[in-house]
């Protein structure tokens, strides 16, 4: 499975924060945005993946995040030189894709907690896969509407009406039929080959699963200035209480194999002195220290009493 993230667009509701840099770049407490989505892949087993954004953002992505080697992963660049849809993701990278499942994260969500994600990729064998999670205001969203059996039947792009409180987050999972059905679509009325146009497909040919994220599982968009205040807050709050990170890359692809406990040191031993740092070198030494708990024997660590 390969790994898009969409991390383009005007970022004109975030004005003048992204005069200069993209959204996407923009800190959510310790960390730039990106980095949460990217994480979350991560987490979900993907390794190798496209980053799209504008011409002019490209360059400060690459200056963050390089070829994505240092972490164990591929990162590929692709342009979009205009906003014209979240859909349009699959035909610019269409090349990347190739004859692989894709997934599709929104560089601006955030998500935090349980375990939907990773239940729903191991899941997956085909079609499409997207979630269901309860808001406030879906009228901002696409909207899903669910049957007595809980299985979906509609799916509406910003109904004024919407016909549930179910809400589609940005994480969207497919089988290769995505690109050929994209090349399918024709721009709505606001000129986008809308993802949502995407999803509706899959459903019409009973080949969507949809998947809801109950409780205790968080999901912020940090597309406005107040939700992105609000995000960094949420961010810094778990990290203080539980003296963990949300959102760190280099933590996720050493728990997922991708990075060997030597080379996340070193990474480590390189940054500057910062709380970033302490976090990661609190991970390598952790990691040690059950390292030689196991070493010693099942038993070694075990409190007798
Ligand atoms: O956040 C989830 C929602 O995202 C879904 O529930 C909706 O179905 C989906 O249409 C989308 O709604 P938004 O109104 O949030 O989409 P927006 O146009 O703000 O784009 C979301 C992100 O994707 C944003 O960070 C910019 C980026 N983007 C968007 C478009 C249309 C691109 O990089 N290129 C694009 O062409």
């Amino acid at each position: 499975m390969k790994g898009i993230i969409l991390a383009g667009g005007a970022g004109s509701r975030l004005f003048p924060l992204t005069l200069v840099a993209s959204k996407q770049l923009q800190p959510v407490y310790d960390k730039p945005m990106v980095y949460y989505p990217l994480t979350t892949l991560i987490e979900s087993g993907i390794r190798e993946f496209c980053l799209i954004s504008t011409p002019q953002d490209l360059p400060r992505f690459r200056q963050l995040l390089g070829d994505g080697s240092a972490w164990g992963l591929s990162i590929e660049y692709r342009e979009q030189p205009r906003p014209q849809g979240i859909a349009q993701a699959f035909l610019i990278a269409d090349t990347f894709i190739g004859s692989d499942a894709v997934t599709l994260i929104l560089g601006d969500n955030v998500f935090y907690g349980g375990d939907g994600f990773s239940r729903a990729f191991a899941e997956f064998k085909g079609g499409a896969t997207i979630f269901g999670y309860h808001v406030n205001d879906p009228e901002r969203y696409g909207v899903v509407e669910f049957d007595g059996n809980g299985q979906a039947i509609s799916i509406q792009e910003k109904p004024r009406q919407p016909r549930s409180n179910y809400a589609v987050p940005g994480l969207y999972v497919y089988d290769n039929n995505v690109v050929a059905i994209t090349r399918g679509l024709k721009p709505s009325a606001r000129g986008e080959l809308e993802i949502t146009d995407v999803n509706v497909e899959y459903l019409r040919r009973g080949q969507l699963r949809v998947y809801r994220l109950g409780r205790g599982f968080a999901w912020l968009d940090a597309g406005t200035s107040s939700s992105l205040h609000e995000a960094s807050a949420y961010v810094q709050t778990i990290e203080k209480r539980a003296g963990i990170k949300i959102g760190c890359p280099e933590e996720a692809a050493f728990h997922r194999g991708f990075l060997s406990l030597a080379r996340l040191e070193a990474l480590t031993a390189k940054m500057p002195n910062c709380e970033y740092r302490d976090y990661l070198a609190e991970v390598v030494a952790e990691a040690k220290r059950l390292g030689a708990v196991e070493a010693q024997g099942p038993a070694a660590g075990v409190e007798t009493r």
